[in-house]
């Protein structure tokens, strides 16, 4: 736990939550990074992990991210983030697990609402909504928005156009050449909007009849996985998986702009000073992909969700872009610290005024 316990100290996370359910096979690792405005909201992450420091680890790590991309999209909501360790058999089965989880979640009286995220289905949020009102992410029928990939999409949509206009001074995408890696929820949503504003398109997905579906639909180009890094493009939009961007993807690039929904794209923090290096303008992911926390956080706001009010703050993510990209190149600070401290002013004042 010494990896885990210095990140905890270093930065300043409020509360780390250990469960222990072995009736179902769980244990469960809920972090809080900061509530300051408001309850702490994170997806519920179920996935193996070499050892419990570093399931811990990555429950800190992820726990900060959402505390900075909440408070950067102007949502009252703070940070937090969910780790479950699932034995391989779950002894009484996934239910069971998840309702398990419910009272673990109950326990703490709405400091945190977990949602959605890799390794946990709208389902499995179903599943937790039976016991816990603290959730986010359900679907219509139980009061939710539905999929957040399309709001995602309109965010990153339009922090390309945001990042495009700092390079060319116009807001017109026509013509713009953008490559797409990955085409799932977010990434066929992000193709259909480009294509309407008369953008040419390259694509790769490991799903073939994804890439066939941009062809026949939106007349994009196919390359494969590995080639779509060194496609001579204006943006780069990594869809897909985490760390994508790398040091070795990096030396591949020929795009003048990389902006993409995929959560933790940066392999490393070095990897955004080596974009810069290579002259290449990075929107930074926890910025631009904030549609479906937005959408996912408004099922807690006051008289219930509101779609027009989602409409509106995800209208909010391109001038967000923008302003981060104007003031990292007027301080000549990365984007990505600059987005940081961004969303720190914003707790920090709330901080002030409650003072
Ligand atoms: P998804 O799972 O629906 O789609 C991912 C796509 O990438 C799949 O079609 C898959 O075949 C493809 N893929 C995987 N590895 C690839 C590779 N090496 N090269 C090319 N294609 C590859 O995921 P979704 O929902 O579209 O999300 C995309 C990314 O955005 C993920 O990293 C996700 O964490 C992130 N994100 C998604 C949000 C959402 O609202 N769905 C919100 C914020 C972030």
């Amino acid at each position: 736990m010494v990896r885990a316990f210095s990140e905890l100290q270093s930065q300043g996370h409020e509360q780390l939550c250990i469960f222990q359910r072995p009736e179902v096979g769980l244990t469960a690792i809920i972090a809080i990074h900061d509530s300051t405005l408001g309850p702490a909201l994170g997806g519920c992450r179920m996935q193996q992990y070499d050892s419990f420091d570093e399931a811990v680890y990555d429950a800190l790590r992820l726990a900060e991210g959402m505390t900075y991309k909440n408070s950067l999209a102007g949502l009252s909501i703070g940070g937090g983030k969910s780790v479950l360790i699932a034995d391989r058999t779950m002894k009484q089965g996934r239910k069971e697990l998840f309702l398990a989880f419910a009272d673990c979640i109950e326990s703490l009286n709405g400091r945190y609402i977990t949602a959605e995220d890799m390794g946990t289905t709208v389902e499995d949020i179903g599943v937790l909504f039976t016991r816990t009102p603290h959730v986010a992410g359900k679907s219509p029928e139980l009061g939710g928005g539905g999929d957040p990939a399309p709001h995602t999409a309109r965010g990153v949509f339009d922090g390309i156009r945001a990042c495009c206009e700092r390079l060319r001074s116009t807001s017109n995408l026509a013509g713009v050449k953008v490559s797409i890696q990955g085409l799932g929820g977010v990434g066929l949503h992000l193709a259909r909007l480009l294509v309407k504003e008369g953008v040419e398109l390259v694509v790769a997905d490991t799903r073939a009849e994804r890439c066939r579906l941009a062809v026949d639909e939106l007349g994009a180009t196919v390359v494969d996985s590995e080639a779509i890094y060194s496609v001579e493009t204006d943006v780069f939009s990594p869809c897909a998986v985490g760390a994508t961007i790398n040091q070795a993807s990096i030396a591949q690039l020929a795009c003048r702009v990389v902006a993409g929904a995929a959560n933790n794209q940066l392999a490393t923090p070095e990897d955004e000073r080596r974009l810069k290096e290579r002259g290449i303008l990075y929107a930074p992911d926890f910025a631009i992909n904030a549609g479906g926390v937005i959408l996912c956080a408004d099922e807690s706001e006051e008289g219930g969700f509101t779609l027009s009010r989602v409409h509106e703050r995800v209208a909010g993510i391109g001038k967000t872009v923008a302003k981060i990209l104007s003031l990292s190149e007027s301080s000549g600070k990365l984007a990505g610290q600059v987005a940081i401290d961004l969303a720190q002013e914003r707790i920090a004042a709330a901080k002030a005024k409650r003072a």
